[in-house]
């Protein structure tokens, strides 16, 4: 990431207002699905509206994200819901890939209006059997194309071999809620980079 796209971004995290903890826009009516227990990645987590959220539903988070602004928003934002103990900040550019410190396996993986698609397979490969992966990204679909949108039908190939149980695309964006298959196709994990 170019220094000035960070600082670009730690600029639009300081001037947002505040924030609170909200689940991803994906699983919204849908929050069954989420185990009550376990471990989740938030990849571009941003201010920590849902890494926060996450945490007060049980689990422990890895949250990520390049801008010290938006790290900082978190870990306070962690701190007033009382989950700073379950939230763990990572300060990291995902243009390198996910974190080492990262490896998982994790029950939940998030990644909400953050779109690389270098980043597909990790996000798949960071999942326990079993384990969800949230993600919404920009989509050409209901909107004019874009470097930062994905085409039709992206998520779906790009997941393929994990179990969809939820899919939208329109308006602008697309969303994917799956889950890593306990045993078949998709369930080996991937080689580690
Ligand atoms: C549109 S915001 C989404 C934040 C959050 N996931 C949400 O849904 O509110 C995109 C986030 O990606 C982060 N970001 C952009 N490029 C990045 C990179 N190369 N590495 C890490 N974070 C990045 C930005 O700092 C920003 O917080």
């Amino acid at each position: 990431m170019a220094t000035r796209d960070r600082e670009r971004w730690d600029e639009r995290h300081a001037a947002a207002g505040e924030t609170v903890p909200a689940p991803p826009d994906a699983l919204r009516g849908r929050e069954d699905l989420l185990p009550a227990a376990g471990c989740a990645l938030d990849v571009a987590c941003g201010r920590g509206a849902v890494s926060v959220w996450l945490a007060g539903r049980g689990l422990h988070v890895d949250a990520v994200d390049a801008s010290a602004v938006a790290i900082a928003h978190g870990s306070t934002l962690a701190g007033r819901n009382g989950a700073a103990e379950r939230v763990r900040w990572w300060r990291h550019d995902l243009d390198a890939g996910l974190p080492a410190a990262c490896a998982g396996p994790y029950d939940v993986v998030v990644c909400q209006r953050f779109r690389d698609p270098a980043l597909y397979a990790q996000l798949a490969d960071r999942l326990r059997p079993g384990g969800l992966l949230v993600v919404t990204v920009l989509s050409e679909v209901g909107a004019r194309p874009g470097p930062w949108r994905a085409a039709a039908g992206e998520l779906a190939s790009a997941f393929a071999a994990l179990e969809v149980l939820v899919q939208a695309e329109g308006d602008g964006e697309a969303s994917l809620v799956a889950r890593r298959p306990v045993s078949g196709p998709g369930s080996a994990p991937a080689a580690r980079r």
